[in-house]
């Protein structure tokens, strides 16, 4: 029970810090939110997306599932995308992986882990598009972090292919969608300038006429 009370303490002693900082910091947030950012995270431990960019609570709309994946039948993304969207009126999305995550290196390879296999197969999709270039990398950590990339390009264009995001930017609704892969070995965050914002970049086949 040691670490279990341990966390309603260290609570305790959060509030009374933010208190002594601030009077106001939670009767002004319990007025409402207006977070200028949606973030789409891994669930890994170790990427706490407030911590990591210094933002305070309010300021970040957060979705994280394994490998910040975004699935466009997961009812809980695209509520979460939706409600960030149409009612936050966010202005970017980040989607951001991380190197070292467990969940693109379980799609590397051969590994039977249990239900969530079948979670990982859409992981699985995105190296069998991208085959040709990481098949050619022979130094597997490098295979690896170029797959933590891939998957994120990949996840931001899935972002830009949801009638969400297309009806947004019909309605001119500026919308940025950008890619970031962040370093557990030294907590540096990686832009891959990818900065997505209207359906022009998307193959023809997914734009869709709203
Ligand atoms: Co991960």
């Amino acid at each position: 029970m040691e670490f279990y009370n341990q966390l309603l303490e260290n609570n305790k002693e959060w509030v009374s810090s933010s208190l002594k900082e601030d009077p106001e910091f939670f009767s002004r947030l319990s007025k409402g939110q207006q977070p200028p950012l949606l973030w789409i995270g891994c669930a890994d431990s170790r990427v706490p997306a407030n911590e990591i960019i210094g933002a305070p609570p309010g300021e970040v709309f957060v979705h994280r599932n394994i490998a910040n994946m975004v699935i466009h039948t997961d009812m809980s993304m695209l509520s979460v995308l939706d409600y960030a969207v149409n009612v936050l009126n966010v202005k970017h999305i980040i989607v951001c992986g991380h190197y070292g995550c467990g969940g693109v290196k379980a799609a590397m390879s051969n590994a039977h882990i249990g239900l969530i296999d079948n979670w990982i197969r859409h992981i699985k999709d995105v190296y069998r598009f991208n085959h040709e270039e990481l098949d050619a990398i022979e130094d597997e950590t490098v295979r690896f972090d170029r797959f933590v990339e891939l998957n994120v390009r990949e996840q931001v264009m899935d972002l830009g292919k949801t009638s969400i995001v297309q009806n947004a930017w019909k309605n001119k609704q500026k919308l940025h969608i950008h890619g970031w892969v962040y370093g557990i070995n030294d907590g540096l965050i990686k832009d891959l300038n990818i900065s997505l914002q209207d359906n022009q970049e998307l193959d023809a086949v997914y734009q869709l006429d709203i």
